[in-house]
């Protein structure tokens, strides 16, 4: 696809659904991103939490697969069990719609510390085994591990998790946050879904040569953080006071000046997204839609009101002239600051 060419991102297009990759399932344009409901930005409300579940697997019609993205990690298993609890009480239908897509890896501390990643075949198969039960599910529907684990060769996990799939505990294998080189290593081992990764009109690193790797390779983008963790969704304000723990306090793209000039890109894609008559929220998640039917993003709505406003993008025809707009008021690489705080980006194996 051509820079300024657009895809119909429409409710049309919704119906079909996206392919994860050439061998992945289809799934519906949007995933939800769970991670919010438990972790990471501040408190959140169960019960709203598990009406917002409730409320993505309606809108996902009959025939197409909604996409519930977690983390064995997020919250300690707390993620896991909240869907859990949002598939017991979905109607049968919704319930059989939802596929589950789940990272493991992380170590962590009683005190909610991470001390760094287990990746090896042993660890893989005593993860899986809790996040089964947590789920309540026989398998899970894609399995990756959230960071590499730096002392275990990809080919190693992924040969884990192949044995998983054999087994018909797992369906598909995916990957988070992984280079071009290791795309290739992990593709050679097994089929590959989708690689998990952050994009967003601040986040386009993978442009030059991770995205490219996986469409050579067959294998689907979901990407994370569309709205930058909520910095672009038009309702983050300067005076926000944040909880303890929450991600946004660390992250130096919400700090002082970075905070400033990223919230001045905000203010100028407000102005396209209110001539175009939508939210900043949706002309962002539209874009994300736009660069292709490869890339499913993952909206990380929490709210019933917040998950009205993303499925809201899938509505939107972006223009060529739209996309110009669009790209004038938030040009490639304008943000201010890394997208994780060092010592984290350091885990990242598609920054190195
Ligand atoms: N593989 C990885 O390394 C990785 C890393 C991070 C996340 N993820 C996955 O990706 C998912 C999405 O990531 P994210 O939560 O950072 O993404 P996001 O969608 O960029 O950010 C979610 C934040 O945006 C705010 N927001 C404002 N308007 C919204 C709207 N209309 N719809 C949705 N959110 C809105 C939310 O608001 P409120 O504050 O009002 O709730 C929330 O704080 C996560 O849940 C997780 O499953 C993966």
């Amino acid at each position: 696809m051509t820079k300024n060419e657009s895809i119909d991102t429409t409710t049309a297009a919704a119906t079909t659904g996206r392919r994860l990759g050439s061998t992945g399932p289809s799934v519906f344009p949007l995933g939800l991103g769970c991670m919010g409901m438990s972790a990471l930005y501040g408190e959140a409300d169960r019960s709203e939490s598990v009406a917002t579940l409730h409320a993505y697997l309606d809108a996902v019609p009959e025939g197409a697969h909604a996409l519930l993205d977690t983390g064995d990690f997020y919250g300690m298993g707390h993620n896991e069990l909240l869907i859990n609890e949002a598939l017991r009480t979905a109607p049968a239908a919704a319930r059989d719609r939802a596929l589950t897509s789940v990272k493991f890896g992380a170590l962590r501390t009683v005190e909610g510390g991470f001390t760094g990643y287990d990746g090896r075949p042993e660890a893989v198969r005593n993860f899986l085994a809790y996040s089964l039960q947590r789920l309540g599910r026989d398998h899970i529907d894609i399995y990756r591990i959230a960071r590499v684990d730096p002392d275990v060769p990809i080919e190693e996990t992924v040969g884990a998790i192949a044995e998983a799939v054999q087994a018909g505990h797992v369906r598909h294998i995916g990957l988070s946050e992984v280079g071009a080189d290791t795309l290739r290593r992990a593709a050679a081992v097994a089929p590959i879904s989708d690689l998990q990764i952050e994009y967003s009109l601040i986040s386009r690193g993978i442009e030059e040569k991770i995205l490219p790797t996986a469409r050579e390779l067959g294998i689907g983008i979901t990407a994370y953080g569309v709205l930058s963790r909520g910095l672009i969704s038009g309702h983050f304000s300067r005076d926000r006071a944040l909880a303890p723990g929450d991600f946004r306090g660390m992250s130096p793209r919400f700090q002082g000046e970075n905070l400033e000039r990223n919230l001045d890109l905000v203010d100028a894609l407000r102005k396209v997204a209110e001539d175009k008559g939508v939210s900043v929220a949706q002309a962002a998640i539209a874009w994300v839609l736009s660069r292709g039917v490869d890339i499913v993003p993952l909206v990380g709505a929490r709210r019933r009101d917040r998950l009205a406003e993303a499925l809201g993008a899938m509505d939107i025809a972006l223009s060529p002239a739209d996309l110009a707009a669009i790209e004038e008021a938030v040009p490639a690489g304008a943000a201010s600051g890394e997208r994780y705080p060092a010592a984290q980006m350091a885990h990242l194996d598609s920054e190195h």
